[in-house]
Order: C-alpha cells, then sequence, then structure tokens
C-alpha cells in the first residue's frame, strides 16, 4: 500500500511504478499504487512513527545543530586542501576502477576512483575544442559519465542507457559549444548516481575562452576549484557510504562537508584576491555559502558561465548540482587571521529535512582559509565582465507545458519513498516530451510536496523568470544562464528554455541524486 503524499489526481495509473525491475527488487512485484493524499503532518507522523526515523522526537525537528566544526579544531587537525590533478580532454583515457585514497591526516578509506585519484581529475578544455575521451570500466556496476552543464550531441551526453558493464569501455567525441565556465561531470548510471558520487566518481570540468582570459581574474594558484560534498563519517573519520540505507525516508545527508575529497579542510592563502569555483556535488544538501568575518562575496558565474557584471552578496544559496564563481577579496584580511567559509544555518519553510545531526540547513564550516603571507599589488574587482550572455527569450516562446514534482511514501514501512514527474517515474527508453529544435518555451516546475528539489535539464540552459509561492522571487544569484534550479516546497518556478544545441533524448530530472535514482526523471526528445 502506498500513500501519495502530492498529486494524487495526476498519478501514474497503476503499473507505472511496479514496473520497473528497481521496484520490483526493492518492494517485491506486487506493490499497489492505489493511495490517498497525505497532509503534511500525516507524513510527519508516518515517518516519526516508525522505521528508521522512530527514535526521533518531533521536537528535534526545531533544533538546528552546528555539526561538523572545523573552526573549534586544533591545527593539527586539519588537513591541507587536495587540488586535483588536471587532465585535457583531448585523446583522455579515464579508468575507473574500485581502490583507496587518502581523505586527509594520512587516513585511507576505499573509494571508487578514476584513474586512481580522489578527488576524479579536473578536466580544462577550451570553448571550440575537441573534447574527445574514453571511459573503461572497470567497476562491479554499469557505469557512464556525464558532462553536466556541456550540451555534446546525444550520444556524447551520458545518458543512462549509455552505461556499459564492467570490462567495457565508451568513447565520446563532440566539440566543446559551451561559454567558459565551471562545469562537473558524475555517473549517470541509473539508480547509482548517489552511490557512485559518494564513493568518489566525479570531478570538476572547466571551460576556458579568449573573452574571459582578456579579463585577467585570478588564475594559478589564485584560482581555487572546490567541490563541496558532505558525508556521513564512522568513528574513524571514514567516509560511511551507507547507500544501503538509499530507500530511507529521510535524505542521505552527512554531518560533514569534505572539499575536494579532503576532510576538515584547511587551505593556506596571501592576503590577496581570489577565485573560487565552487559546485555542490553533494546529493541532498544546500549550502548557504557565507565568510565567517562577514565581509561580502562577489559572484562573478554561475551554472552557464560568466556573467555580465559582478554582483556583491552577502551570501549564496548553493543547491546541489549548482556551481558559483566567486571572487573572494582577502587583501584586508591581516597575517595569522583566519577566515571561515561556512554555510549559514536556515530552514526551507514546509519542509521536512530539518531532523537530528547534519539536518538540511545546518550550520557547517566548509574550508578554512589561513592567511599567511602579505601580498603587495591590489587586485581590482572586474565589475563589467562579459558581453551580454543571450539565451531563449520568454517573448519569443510558443508553447507552455507544466511539470509536477511527486513524491509517494510506503505506508507499510513507511521509511519506503518515490519521487517522480508528471505521475511518471524513469524509464530508460520512454520519450515522455518532445519538443521541437530552437522554439521558445516556457516551463513551469510545481513542488507541492515538502522537500526541496534541484530540477536540472540536460541538452540546454535555460533562464529563471519566476518563482511563486515560497521564496516567492528569483534569487539574485539566479540570473544568466542556468541548467539546474532550486524549488523549496510550495514553489513553482518558471523558466524560459529553447534547445539549439542538439536533437535527441535529453533526461530532465530532479538532482537530489536519491531522488533521480528512484525515478524523479523523465526524457525530453528534441526534434
Ligand atoms: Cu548532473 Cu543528469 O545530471
Ligand atoms: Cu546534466
Ligand atoms: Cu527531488
Amino acid at each position: 500500500m502506498k500513500t501519495i503524499l502530492a498529486g494524487l489526481d495526476r498519478m501514474a495509473t497503476k503499473g507505472q511504478l511496479g514496473k520497473g525491475k528497481f521496484f520490483e527488487s526493492v518492494v517485491g512485484p506486487n506493490v499497489s499504487n492505489s493511495g490517498t493524499p497525505l497532509a503534511r503532518r500525516e507524513l510527519l507522523r508516518l515517518l516519526l512513527g516508525g522505521g528508521a526515523l522512530g527514535g526521533l522526537r518531533p521536537d528535534l525537528l526545531e533544533a538546528t545543530q552546528r555539526v561538523g566544526g572545523i573552526s573549534g579544531l586544533a591545527a593539527d587537525e586539519l588537513n591541507p586542501l587536495v587540488r586535483a590533478p588536471e587532465a585535457v580532454p583531448d585523446g583522455l583515457t579515464l579508468r575507473a576502477a574500485v581502490g583507496e585514497a587518502e581523505i586527509g591526516g594520512g587516513v585511507r578509506a576505499p573509494a571508487w576512483m578514476l584513474n586512481e585519484s580522489l578527488p576524479s581529475p579536473l578536466l580544462r578544455v577550451r570553448r571550440g575544442d575537441p573534447f574527445r575521451l574514453t571511459l573503461h570500466n572497470e567497476l562491479p556496476d554499469e557505469l557512464i559519465l556525464h558532462w553536466h552543464g556541456l550540451t555534446p550531441p546525444e550520444h556524447s551526453d551520458g545518458h543512462p542507457r549509455q552505461a556499459v558493464r564492467r570490462g567495457n569501455a565508451y568513447a565520446y567525441d563532440f566539440t566543446v559549444e559551451n561559454r567558459a565556465g565551471t562545469y562537473w561531470y558524475h555517473s549517470h548510471t541509473h539508480h547509482k548516481t548517489a552511490k557512485h558520487t559518494a564513493l568518489g566518481i566525479g570531478g570538476m570540468l572547466i571551460v576556458e575562452d579568449d573573452e574571459e582570459d582578456a579579463l585577467g581574474l585570478p588564475s594559478g594558484e589564485w584560482e581555487i576549484p572546490l567541490l563541496l560534498q558532505d558525508r556521513q563519517v564512522d568513528a574513524t573519520g571514514r567516509p560511511n557510504n551507507s547507500w544501503s540505507n538509499m530507500m530511507a525516508a529521510y535524505p542521505d545527508m552527512g554531518t560533514e562537508v569534505f572539499a575536494n575529497g579532503t576532510r576538515r579542510p584547511c587551505l593556506e592563502c596571501r592576503a590577496g584576491l581570489y577565485r573560487f569555483r565552487i559546485l555542490n556535488g553533494s546529493s541532498a544538501r544546500i549550502f548557504r555559502l557565507e565568510r565567517s568575518d562577514r565581509r561580502p562575496l562577489v559572484l562573478i558565474g554561475n551554472d552557464g558561465g560568466m556573467l555580465e557584471r559582478s554582483l556583491t552578496l552577502d551570501a549564496i544559496d548553493i543547491a546541489p548540482a549548482e556551481r558559483i564563481d566567486l571572487l573572494l577579496d582577502l587583501s584586508d584580511v591581516r597575517v595569522g587571521e583566519e577566515v571561515v567559509l561556512r554555510s549559514g544555518g536556515f530552514r526551507i519553510p514546509g519542509g521536512i529535512e530539518h531532523l537530528g545531526a547534519g539536518a538540511q540547513g545546518a550550520e557547517m564550516d566548509l574550508l578554512r582559509l589561513r592567511i599567511v603571507a602579505r601580498e603587495r599589488e591590489r587586485q581590482n574587482i572586474p565589475e563589467r565582465l562579459r558581453a551580454p550572455v543571450g539565451g531563449p527569450d520568454p517573448a519569443a516562446a510558443v508553447r507552455e507545458r507544466t511539470f509536477e514534482m511527486a513524491t509517494w511514501v510506503d505506508e507499510e514501512t513507511r521509511t519506503m519513498e518515490y519521487h517522480g514527474i508528471n505521475g511518471r517515474t524513469f524509464e530508460m527508453d520512454r520519450a515522455d516530451l518532445r519538443v521541437p529544435f530552437g522554439q521558445t518555451e516556457i516551463w513551469s516546475f510545481a513542488n507541492d510536496n515538502i522537500f526541496a528539489h534541484p530540477i536540472h535539464l540536460h541538452g540546454t540552459h535555460f533562464r529563471v523568470l519566476s518563482r511563486t509561492g515560497g521564496r516567492g522571487a528569483v534569487m539574485p544569484w539566479e540570473i544568466g544562464l542556468k541548467d539546474t534550479v532550486l524549488l523549496y516546497p510550495s514553489e513553482t518556478v518558471s523558466v524560459a528554455v529553447r534547445f539549439s544545441a542538439h536533437t535527441g533524448l535529453f533526461p530532465l530530472h530532479c538532482h537530489n541524486l536519491r531522488h533521480a535514482d528512484v525515478g524523479m526523471m523523465l526524457n525530453v526528445l528534441v526534434e
């Protein structure tokens, strides 16, 4: 018996959930898809009353704890931030295999790695250059890599149906057409992305071009790529990758944040201007990025690359899969002082993820910056950055579509959670909607359940036009071109979208990795 949390009237017909092998293996073949709508309070009762959450008290709902702190740690408990080895994806081979990696302080932990590295290699490529890469899979699972934010043709996009078994290879070959910016690559094996990402598969992908070079932004040691991922750790400080628990109703959020695969990271800096390229590679955790000294952050780019002008903000929210490109001015910090990049506390109105240690919105330290030397030259922050970014114009829209995010809860186990879009869960080869190439459309993503959903689209970027309900406005950092947008409970976000790169089958999905793994994903056929 399944209880439908939201969107009952739009639910799939019986069988749609039961059909997939995944659901059969997890809940048995006789899953009934009938159910009753569930009020928010009732869901809380279900989740709190039994199963994995049985021990939690309702008052914990109010608890926003400080977890994973590094600001209180002694210097010898901190680990130097690691830089990923860099590679140019032109004739590159990435070999995926099981191994062991150092996570800081000499502690080694089991990991799944690409070319024996944790963090995974950082791929650096120029716009207009070829992207030729062969993935060799030596993992026990099927694997495919996706270039998140790039818009290659279908055969090189890393659609889940392209996953290859152990002992096999997949060849990617395309030209990089995207704007200079910070992107991501990660596993897109269906049902396994949360697991693969937790184990270490996936890294940063940076696109550069001449226009950006001309700005003379901080580079070399002044450019810090930062892949942030929350982790649960065991008593020895090693990641506790409990994906066996991945059907638990409560999202799998960690109590500590690892940066570039390092636990309790610390970076020795000079008092100057840095460029931080930040990627939230977590499964479910949202960061509210801020400086411990309350000085502002200067945003220069996001998902779709460099903005037209820089934007000064006190805090910036980064949902899973979102990227922000920042200038961090440490010139006024004295030698010997420290600045902590941290995630400020927040609550999601109407959300459920505020439970216990490692709750969504808990305050967390992300990276400690220790100023060890003075820098003579002062670098200026450019205000104007790039020519207008372009993108789809809502005035040219010819069609509107609506996507409803829905969540079900299994009444028997009370811990089983299902997520879908427009009443459907993902089917590898089914085209869920057909979209004409080159036409502008307005898409509205509606979320009337209690989870936050970062919604991501392959094959193009979009412009965020409006948000109603919840926060009620487009956030300042959601300007420019985006490929992922966060929906809080009760929010509807409208975007202007146009597929102008390639025709083919491209996924639209929630980037909460567990939600995507259980099927919160549709196939868009661009034709
Ligand atoms: Cu980063 Cu289909 O995802
Ligand atoms: Cu993507
Ligand atoms: Cu989701």
